[in-house]
């Protein structure tokens, strides 16, 4: 089989697991862009400490900040975005994206994401048909600039955000790097209903465990929590429908699962909220009322969660 190479992008924790378990798998053909200078030292200097259910390891892989300098400027097969939606909607992180994608013009670009909208907008930098998107269930935590814990194992699916016949070469290509460093990985041929699960899952999930600053498993503790929840659940699944995704009423179950599976868990909007960050909201429930707001729905549960997340990112920022 002959490997891959991958640049991945982001510091954050998934970008890091990624990272850490591919290049442990295949030295070489890894390397990771990070925007913060002290932990590109860090991770340069000390290498990549990964925490699994497997043991502690530590990858030494090239670690750049920005762009990768011209005397290592390889060829990459796929660029991995592990960044947030709050970075790719700043104009630095824009600009650096236009760079690399004239410097590597011939790289596959798959997208990492929570929530929408993020592939509209990097349409306008990177060629549509070179974009893809993954949707992950692993969990991890970033401990410090260079560890991380692999929290919890996962699935991931990668398809094409345009309605492909079927996988191609360089998906089935990443697939198989992936698969050899551990992750359960597949080609999805309708990542438009993975993308809208996931999308359903977190738009109930993190606004809640935010607002009521609780662990996942403790949505379930109380009739008034699951009652909230199932109100954000309908609205979205009838988004969703509106939108031509039919999802399974199962997903509820999937929902209640999730909570129990993650149930010590702080969702990533709770940790946003907690380390005073921006959170993704705005891409998460705020997706969903823009997408009602074409079909004409209203949707009263998540317009309050929206108004109540923003009302506590000015806190934070205040
Ligand atoms: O965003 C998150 O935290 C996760 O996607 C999820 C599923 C809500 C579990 O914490």
């Amino acid at each position: 089989m002959t490997s891959i190479r991958i640049l991945w992008i982001g510091g954050g924790s998934l970008g890091l697991m990624f990272a850490a378990r591919c290049a442990l798998a295949q030295e070489g053909t890894n390397a990771l862009l990070v925007r913060n200078e002290q932990q590109y030292h860090i991770l340069n200097g000390q290498g990549l400490e990964l925490i699994g259910d497997d043991g502690r390891f530590t990858a030494f892989l090239p670690c750049f900040q920005n762009v990768p300098p011209a005397d290592s400027r390889d060829s990459w097969d796929w660029i991995a975005l592990m960044v947030k939606q709050t970075h790719l909607a700043d104009e630095r992180t824009a600009v650096q994206l236009e760079t690399l994608a004239s410097l590597y013009p011939h790289a596959n670009w798959v997208c990492f994401q929570n929530g929408t909208g993020h592939i509209e907008r990097l349409s306008s930098i990177i060629p549509r048909e070179r974009l893809h998107i993954a949707v992950t269930t692993e969990a991890a935590r970033k401990l410090d600039d260079r560890t991380v814990h692999h929290t919890g194992r996962g699935m991931t699916f990668i398809g094409s955000p345009e309605a492909a016949p079927g996988p191609e070469y360089q998906e089935k290509m990443l697939i198989q790097a992936l698969g050899k460093a551990g992750f359960d990985a597949r080609v999805s041929n309708n990542i438009k209903e993975t993308v809208w699960k996931k999308l359903l899952i977190n738009a109930v999930i993190n606004p809640l465990t935010a607002i009521l600053r609780i662990r996942n498993g403790e949505l379930l503790e109380s009739r008034e929590r699951i009652d909230w929840m199932r109100e954000l659940f309908q609205e979205g699944l009838a988004v969703a429908r509106a939108e031509g995704v039919n999802l399974s009423p199962g997903l509820w179950e999937e929902l209640l699962s999730v909570c129990r599976r993650t149930a010590n868990n702080h969702s990533s909007m709770l940790q946003d909220i907690m380390n005073g960050r921006r959170t993704e909201m705005e891409w998460i429930n705020g997706s969903l009322l823009k997408a009602g707001a074409r079909h004409g729905l209203e949707l009263p549960a998540h317009a309050a969660v929206v108004r109540r997340i923003r009302e506590m990112e000015r806190d934070n920022r205040g």
